[in-house]
């Protein structure tokens, strides 16, 4: 991984990732890739291009000018939106992704793209969830998620394309707000704490998610695209985490920092049913075996930073 393209770099994780990459690979190294402009860092200090995912011919050609050796592919709608727009999940999660893939295929790319939580189903074992085990998702984010793993793995068997990726939980952080999201009130709760003391969570009590820091997860996706070919057994589905709580567990610890902090409910359906469909928590040993993943945050130490960090953002 040496010089690389990031699709979808404006979005939640790549308003981070590109950053990151360009400390340690060398900013002329990142070209990041979005569908719109704006006055982020991303666009601002670096090389960028506007980029539709859709549009296979300009992502060879922009891999070509930058003679890029690896593509990472984050263009897509997260489960709310795709519930509520399914055909256009559909076709852009699945459309960029192959796009993605053929570009990676042609020009002989190393090739990341993540996948989710989303891609298990309610027949999905619950708890601690093995890496390898029933997926049967019923949201159009999850039929996305698993047709993209065994797409990854089959572009890898059949072209040799050096495919990887992992399933991420509920990403958290202050830097770029999620968007459509069944795990964003975990970030939305933060906001609110500074801002109004209080916060009504769309997701119900007891409902226990799997969640990850962002700064977990950026290292997570380096430590895995410069890990060994030869110990990756699994390649495009590593269970990632991090911690896995309930909303009345994080409304505990940031409790603990702002004591007058009050959360009640107003639970929405169709994310409450998305979210009851997904693991409680989830096993990752293989990422921990072949890759040597860990991550560094639990709630607590999360919290503490979100907030530090928030209460500067937000004055
Ligand atoms: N955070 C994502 C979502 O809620 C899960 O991959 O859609």
């Amino acid at each position: 991984m040496k010089k690389i393209l990031i699709t979808g770099a404006l979005g939640q994780i790549g308003s981070e990732l590109v950053l990151k990459l360009r400390e340690e690979y060398g900013k002329d190294n990142v070209i990041a890739t979005d569908i719109r402009e704006t006055d982020s860092p991303v666009v601002t200090e670096g090389i960028f291009e506007l980029l539709n995912v859709m549009d296979y011919e300009k992502m060879l050609e922009l891999a070509k000018k930058y003679e890029v050796d690896t593509i990472m592919h984050l263009a897509a709608l997260l489960s709310a939106t795709a519930e509520a727009k399914p055909l256009l999940a559909w076709n852009l999660n699945m459309g960029g992704l192959v796009n993605a893939l053929e570009v990676a295929r042609e020009c002989n790319l190393q090739f990341f793209t993540p996948s989710s939580i989303g891609a298990f189903g309610p027949s999905t074992p619950k708890d601690q969830t093995p890496q390898d085990t029933i997926q049967r998702p019923t949201t159009m984010y999850g039929v996305n998620k698993v047709a993209g793993e065994l797409l990854c793995d089959y572009y890898y068997e059949k072209f040799g394309v050096d495919t990887r990726g992992v399933r991420f939980p509920g990403l958290i952080s202050y830097v770029a707000p999620p968007g459509g999201g069944t795990t964003d009130y975990a970030v939305e709760i933060y906001y609110e704490a500074w801002k109004n003391g209080r916060y009504t969570s769309y997701i119900a009590e007891g409902t226990y998610m799997d969640m990850m820091y962002m700064p977990d997860a950026l290292q997570a996706i380096v430590d895995l695209m410069e890990a060994d070919p030869t110990k990756l057994k699994h390649r495009n589905a590593f269970n990632v985490t991090a911690m896995s709580f309930e909303p009345e567990q994080i409304a505990a610890s940031i409790k603990k920092v702002i004591p007058g902090f009050e959360m009640d409910y107003h639970v929405d359906p169709v994310r409450q049913t998305i979210a009851n469909s997904w693991p409680n928590s989830i096993d990752a040993t293989a990422a921990k075996e072949e890759w040597g993943f860990h991550a560094t945050y639990d709630l607590d130490k999360m919290t503490e930073d979100m907030l530090e960090k928030l209460k500067v953002k937000l004055g």
